[in-house]
């Protein structure tokens, strides 16, 4: 992409009501538009960073063996009635609407009600199990306070995926997998040596813990206890010497930091399926219950948390999986023949470019680059090509060094 043709522009300044530093970020370097407090729309650059983290949730969660769909933000108030999650005393955070007839409507805020009906439709016999569906869409919740920018908004975008299982055998077994699954995602958006599997509240029934992901970080909300040599971590609201037995942790292995859940997984026993009266019949004709588990993923959130985390005093700074392009290509002074030869080179190579062709000065330029956050910036002008080519520099190293186009490639490669 031409950036001359990129229709947002940088910002010196954040709108002054913005107090959280990745929204400030991103607001400044043109990713999002703030809508409204907790609300925010996904600029060009934004949407791409956006579709980049949804690619890697999606093939994690393809190869767990989940099936993508996509389910409807209206939703019909009766379902919820039959699990007790529609009245606003059981649920706090709903939007809620109507009909022009008066009939009341909710706007999604999870999904386990309408999937359970949905599949329920087409698990008749033991051999319809198990399943897995998960969707990635957005969600609306009437948070009391929306703060932290992208991290805890009004409307969101999560991955939430619903596993049934037979037994409670095969529903551990999923569990875990899927469990396995978001360590690999994390560690592809860069996020795999500080996020921890955290024993958290919201379990039911047998099970008494939920498993959150938590990332840790200072900006982070949640106070959790991390056992760095056993990577893994328990979250403040269940830390008591009765469950760290439970568990096999002691307090003195564990340390006290701040983290932001990125992910939180839910064995849900067969709450939703027996609300809902889904069942299956085994081998024998009898009728069985469902076992169900839900996996979510903040996806909007981490775009808030990865670009806070990663940011210096510059500007963003993007892990390379998830950066909306590869390469920032600087044409400085009289190379737009060059530069435009390279970028359309690089393009060939199938690397994403952002070229740099405004009528600007280096100075503005630079800093346009470190704002945005680029992983690699690459500058042509008189000057570099003076000195032998190209000037590459790592958004995160300081010095950048001259280099040939061939070498450039390799490095890409
Ligand atoms: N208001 C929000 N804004 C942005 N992301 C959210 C918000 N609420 C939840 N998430 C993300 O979605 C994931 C799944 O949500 P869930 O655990 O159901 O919500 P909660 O933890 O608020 O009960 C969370 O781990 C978090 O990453
Ligand atoms: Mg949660």
């Amino acid at each position: 992409m031409r950036q001359s043709h990129l229709f947002t522009k940088t910002r010196k300044e954040a709108p002054s009501d913005e107090t959280s530093k990745n929204a400030q970020l991103l607001i400044r370097a043109g990713f999002i538009h703030k809508e409204m407090a907790g609300v925010y729309a996904y600029l060009p650059l934004g949407m791409r960073v956006l579709e980049n983290i949804k690619k890697i949730v999606r093939e994690e969660m393809n190869n767990v063996g989940g099936q993508e769909l996509m389910m409807t933000t209206l939703q019909p108030k009766d379902i919820w009635e039959k699990t007790d999650r529609w009245d606003d005393k059981k649920v706090d955070n709903w939007f809620k609407t109507a009909l022009k007839n008066g009939t009341e409507l909710g706007v999604g805020l999870t999904h386990e009600e309408p999937i359970v009906d949905a599949i329920g439709e087409y698990i008749n016999s033991y051999k319809d199990l198990p399943v897995m569906v998960y969707q990635i869409q957005n969600k609306f919740r009437n948070e009391l306070r929306a703060k932290s920018g992208l991290l805890r908004g009004r409307e969101f975008v999560m991955k939430d995926m619903y596993s049934f299982a037979r037994t409670q055998e095969e529903h551990e077994e999923i569990y875990e997998r899927v469990a396995e699954s978001y360590h690999k995602v994390y560690a592809r958006l860069g996020l795999g040596d500080i996020t921890y599997r955290t024993y958290a509240d919201g379990g039911i029934f047998t099970k008494r813990f939920s498993d959150e992901f938590q990332t840790l970080s200072d900006m982070g909300e949640d106070t959790v206890y991390v056992s760095e040599s056993k990577k893994i971590a328990v979250n403040k609201e269940v830390y008591t010497d009765e469950n760290l037995a439970k568990v096999g942790l002691t307090k003195d292995e564990l340390v006290e930091r701040k983290g932001v859940e990125v992910g939180n997984i839910f064995p849900l026993e067969t709450k939703y399926t027996d609300a809902l009266d889904v069942h299956f019949m085994d081998n024998a004709g009898a009728k069985q219950p469902i076992i169900m588990g839900c996996y979510g993923i903040g996806v909007s959130r981490l775009v808030g948390v990865i670009a806070e985390h990663f940011a210096d005093d510059k500007g963003l700074v993007w892990p390379e999986s998830i950066a909306p392009f590869r390469v920032h290509l600087i044409q400085l002074g009289n190379t737009a023949d060059k530069a435009t030869a390279l970028y359309e080179s690089l393009i060939k190579k199938g690397t994403e470019v952002l070229l740099d062709d405004r009528d600007a000065g280096a100075g503005s330029k630079f800093a346009d680059a470190d704002l945005i956050g680029i992983p690699y910036r690459v500058v042509i002008s008189d000057k570099s090509l003076e000195r032998g080519g190209l000037e590459f520099k790592k958004r995160s190293d300081a010095e950048g060094a001259i280099i040939t186009e061939e070498e450039l490639f390799d490095r890409l490669k």
